[in-house]
C-alpha cells in the first residue's frame, strides 16, 4: 500500500483524540463524559446532557438554570428566514430544507462566526442547539401548509418543539407529559455518538476553519443517508411495505440473499456487535408510548414480530445484527404523529449538540490540522495529450 495505510470506511483509523463519548461495541457500552447512556436517558434531561457534552461536567442547579435560560433566549429565528422557507416547494424533504436553512444561518449571525474567539464559538453552539427545534418544526409546518408557530419559552425544550410542530394558533396546545418525556429521551439517546459519519463530516468541514453553521449544515447532509440517520425513516417505510406479520419471512429471506441489495433497515451497526445500548432504552420507551397513546397500527405488530424473528435467525445471530436505535425510534415517532420524512430531521436536531461539542473540542485542540486524507491512485500513468482529430 505504499506510504499510506489503506483503510476504506476508516474502520481502523482514529481521526482524533476526544474526551466526549466512549463506546465499547463488543460490550454494548456507551458513555458520555463517563456517564452510561441508560442512566442519562432514565435520570437526566436533554438540557443537562447538552451542558454535559459542551462543558464536560453535569451542571449544578444554578448552572443548569442559566444554561436553560440561555438556550431558551435563542429559540427564535431571524424573521427573514421565514421567507427563505417559502422559496421551497411544499413537498421538499425536511432534510433538504434543514441543510439549506442551517447553512443560511451563517448569513444571519455574523457576530458568532469568528471561530478563533471561544465566546463566539459558544454563542454559535447555543444558537444552533436552541434554533434547531424551531427550524425543524417550521419545515414540518411548511410541508402541511399551516402557519409557523413562534417558540413559547415557558415550555421545556421538548415541549416547545412538540407545540411548534403540532400546535395551531387557533387553539391552545396541551403538551402530553408522556410524549414530552419520550421526546426528551429520544433527544438524549441521539445526542452524540463519537466519530460517526456525520460527526466526522462536521470535524472535517470545521478543520478548514469554516464557520459553525456551515459545518453543521454539512453534518446534516451526511446524516440524511439511509445507512446513517436516514435509517429511521427507511426502517418505518420498510415496516409499512412489509405491512403484515405474515409477510416477514419473505423480507427476511431477501435480507439474507446476497443477490438482493435489500437490507433490514434498523438492523446492524458498524460498532455495536453485541447490542446497541440506546436501542434497549428506546425499546422500553416505545412500549410506554404505544401503551399510553393506545395506538393500534399494524406496523407495530410487524415491528415486534420482525424483531423476535430476526433475533433468533442464524444469519442475523452469526453476523451480530441487532435492532439499532433507529429501529425503535421510528416506531415511537410514528406513534406520536410525526410523518416519516421528519424522522431524520429530529435526529439532526438532537445530534446538533454532539456536533457542536465535537467541533468545539477540535478547534480548541492545539494539535488540530486541516483534515486531508491521502489516496491510493488507481488511474492511468502519465501519458501525452492526444489532439481531438487523432483520437
Ligand atoms: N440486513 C441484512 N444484512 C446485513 C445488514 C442488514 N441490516 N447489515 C449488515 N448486513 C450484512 C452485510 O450484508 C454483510 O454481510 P457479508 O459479510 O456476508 O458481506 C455483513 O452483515 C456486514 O455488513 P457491513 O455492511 O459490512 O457492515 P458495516 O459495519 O459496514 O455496516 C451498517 C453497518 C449500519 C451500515 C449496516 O448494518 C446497515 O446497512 N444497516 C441497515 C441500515 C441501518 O439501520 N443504519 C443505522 C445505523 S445506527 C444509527 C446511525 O448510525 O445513524
Amino acid at each position: 500500500t505504499g506510504a499510506f495505510t489503506y483503510d476504506p470506511g476508516f474502520t481502523s483509523t482514529a481521526s482524533c483524540e476526544s474526551g466526549l463519548t466512549y463506546i465499547d461495541g463488543d460490550q454494548g457500552i456507551l458513555l458520555h463524559r463517563g456517564y452510561p447512556i441508560d442512566q442519562l436517558a432514565e435520570k437526566s434531561s436533554f438540557m443537562e446532557v447538552c451542558y454535559l457534552l459542551l462543558n464536560g461536567e453535569l451542571p449544578k442547579k444554578d448552572e443548569l438554570d442559566k444554561f436553560t435560560y440561555t438556550i431558551t433566549r435563542h429559540t427564535m429565528l431571524h424573521e427573514q428566514l421565514a421567507t427563505f422557507y417559502r422559496g421551497f416547494r411544499r413537498d421538499a424533504h425536511p432534510m433538504a430544507v434543514m441543510c439549506g436553512v442551517v447553512g443560511a444561518l451563517s448569513a444571519f449571525y455574523h457576530d458568532s462566526t469568528d471561530i478563533t474567539d471561544p465566546h463566539q464559538r459558544m454563542v454559535a453552539s447555543h444558537r444552533l442547539i436552541a434554533k434547531m427545534p424551531t427550524i425543524a418544526a417550521m419545515a414540518y409546518k411548511y410541508s402541511v401548509g399551516q402557519p409557523f408557530l413562534y417558540p413559547d419559552n415557558s415550555l421545556s425544550y421538548s415541549g416547545n418543539f412538540l407545540r411548534m410542530t403540532f400546535g395551531v394558533p387557533a387553539e391552545p396546545y396541551q403538551v402530553d407529559p408522556v410524549v414530552e418525556a419520550a421526546m426528551d429521551k429520544i433527544f438524549i439517546l441521539h445526542a452524540d455518538h463519537e466519530q460517526n459519519a456525520s460527526t466526522s463530516t462536521v470535524r472535517l468541514a470545521g478543520s478548514s476553519g469554516a464557520n459553525p453553521f456551515a459545518c453543521i449544515a454539512a453534518g446534516i447532509a451526511c446524516l440524511w443517508g439511509p445507512a446513517h440517520g436516514g435509517a429511521n425513516e427507511a426502517a418505518l417505510n420498510m415496516l409499512r411495505e412489509i405491512g403484515r406479520p405474515e409477510k416477514i419471512p419473505e423480507y427476511i429471506a431477501r435480507a439474507k440473499d446476497k443477490n438482493d441489495p435489500f437490507r433490514l433497515m434498523g438492523f446492524g451497526h458498524r460498532v455495536y456487535k453485541n447490542y446497541d445500548p440506546r436501542a434497549k432504552v428506546m425499546q422500553k420507551t416505545a412500549n410506554e408510548v404505544l401503551e399510553k397513546l393506545g395506538v393500534t397500527d399494524p406496523i407495530f405488530d410487524v415491528a415486534r414480530e420482525l424483531e423476535q424473528i430476526a433475533l433468533k435467525d442464524d444469519y442475523f445471530v452469526e453476523k451480530k445484527l441487532y435492532p439499532n436505535v433507529d429501529f425503535y425510534s421510528g416506531v415511537i415517532l410514528s406513534a406520536i404523529g410525526f410523518p416519516t420524512s421528519m424522522f431524520t430531521a429530529l435526529f439532526a436536531l438532537a445530534r446538533t449538540v454532539g456536533w457542536v461539542a465535537q467541533w468545539n473540542e477540535m478547534i480548541s485542540d492545539p494539535e488540530q490540522k486541516i483534515g486531508r486524507p491521502r489516496q491510493l491512485y488507481t488511474g492511468p500513468s502519465q501519458r501525452d495529450y492526444v489532439p481531438l482529430d487523432q483520437r
